[in-house]
């Protein structure tokens, strides 16, 4: 072989090792969908029941539109999301808006098996049991096999040297490669080995994995003390890269002709009573700002309204189908570009 042969070997290499890099980084971050939603529609319900339901209709409309964030605002004038801990309340105690909202949602994501280990007793809990479950493909009975499972941890595997002994929701624990702490929600590779006798060790993999294979996997749940900070403390590489804001005041347009440009981490933002525009106002690192500078596009998403205002929890349904077909557009677009 001479030397521009090599070379050229070489550069062939380099550019398949550097292609191979790039879709490995691709399949790293599939495409995501955030919605934001104001804690302070829960004070409008009038009964602990009755909150639960409106609690449970979000997590509903999350699952059934494969929503990967639910980010629960308050209208604080000051950003300071630590303050989600200061406002859960004592066991006993009932609490009101955005940490309600924040526990029921977590809850009703946790699969089942999961949710007496992670969850204490709460007064707030108290009729979850009554809501319909989410069904999510993560929710996964004893019988059933998937490529991964949610699982807790339990104790040091104590029949090896290593690993950690999981449980996954099946009638045997598994044993997993990493040595953990006790009590940690993990996600766990299943492997094909779907013998639970064998001494087969499994693999606890980052929590974004089954969405990388294409499995929706439920929804993170994250607090914002104001409508800024749910743009700004974004747990995305890159923040959110296009926003949308829904609102009566909105542009109409017609979903079929609704165009989302390709993008990475999507947000659409849902208002409280006093709309999307109020806590704009209301937030003092957002003075001077309109719709306009905080939104990519503002739509209408239900222009022929019979009634004269349009709750959140029903418009977080009736947008999600609206941006349903744009969404898909949008992603098709992203992976035919990408593949190119
Ligand atoms: C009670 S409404 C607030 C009313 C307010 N005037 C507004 O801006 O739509 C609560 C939320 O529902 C959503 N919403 C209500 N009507 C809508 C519509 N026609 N199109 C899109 N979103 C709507 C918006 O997110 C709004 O902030």
């Amino acid at each position: 072989m001479n030397g521009r042969e090599h070379q050229s070997k070489h550069q062939k290499k380099k550019r398949k090792k550097r292609d191979e890099e790039e879709q490995e980084q691709r399949k790293e971050t599939p495409p995501t969908v955030t919605i934001a939603v104001p804690g302070s529609i829960i004070d409008n319900a009038q009964s602990l029941e009755l909150a639960t339901l409106l609690a449970g209709q979000i997590a509903r409309a999350a699952t059934v539109f494969r929503i990967d964030e639910v980010v629960v605002f308050d209208n604080k004038g000051r950003s300071s999301d630590v303050s989600e801990k200061t406002r859960v309340k004592n066991d006993d105690e009932n609490e009101e808006g955005a940490p309600f909202l924040l526990r029921i949602l977590r809850y009703l994501e946790t699969p089942q098996y999961l949710r007496r280990p992670l969850f204490p007793i709460h007064k707030n809990l108290k009729y979850v049991g009554l809501l319909p479950p989410l069904d999510a493909p993560h929710h996964l009975r004893k019988h059933e096999w998937s490529p991964f499972r949610e699982g807790i941890t339990l104790e040091r595997n104590p029949s090896n040297t290593t690993g950690t002994l999981v449980d996954v929701g099946l009638s045997k624990n598994v044993v997993v490669e990493q040595v953990l702490e006790p009590g940690i929600r993990v996600t766990v590779a299943m492997g094909t080995d779907r013998s639970l006798e064998t001494d087969c060790l499994r693999k606890v993999v980052p929590p974004m994995s089954p969405r990388e294979e294409g499995l929706y996997w439920g929804y993170k749940v994250r607090y914002a003390s104001n409508i800024s900070s749910v743009f700004k403390n974004s747990p995305f590489k890159g923040g959110y890269d296009h926003i949308i804001g829904t609102s009566e005041h909105g542009v109409k347009i017609k979903s079929s002709e609704l165009v989302i440009p390709a993008y990475r981490h999507l947000l659409i933002a849902f208002g409280g009573l006093g709309g999307l525009e109020e806590s704009i106002e209301e937030d003092s690192e957002m003075k001077g700002k309109g719709v306009n500078d905080v939104f990519h596009s503002y739509l209408n998403t239900c222009p022929l309204q019979g009634s004269r205002t349009i709750r959140t929890e029903e418009a977080i349904f009736i947008s999600l189908q609206y941006f349903q077909e744009p969404i898909n557009k949008a992603e098709q677009n992203k992976s035919l570009k990408e593949s190119r």
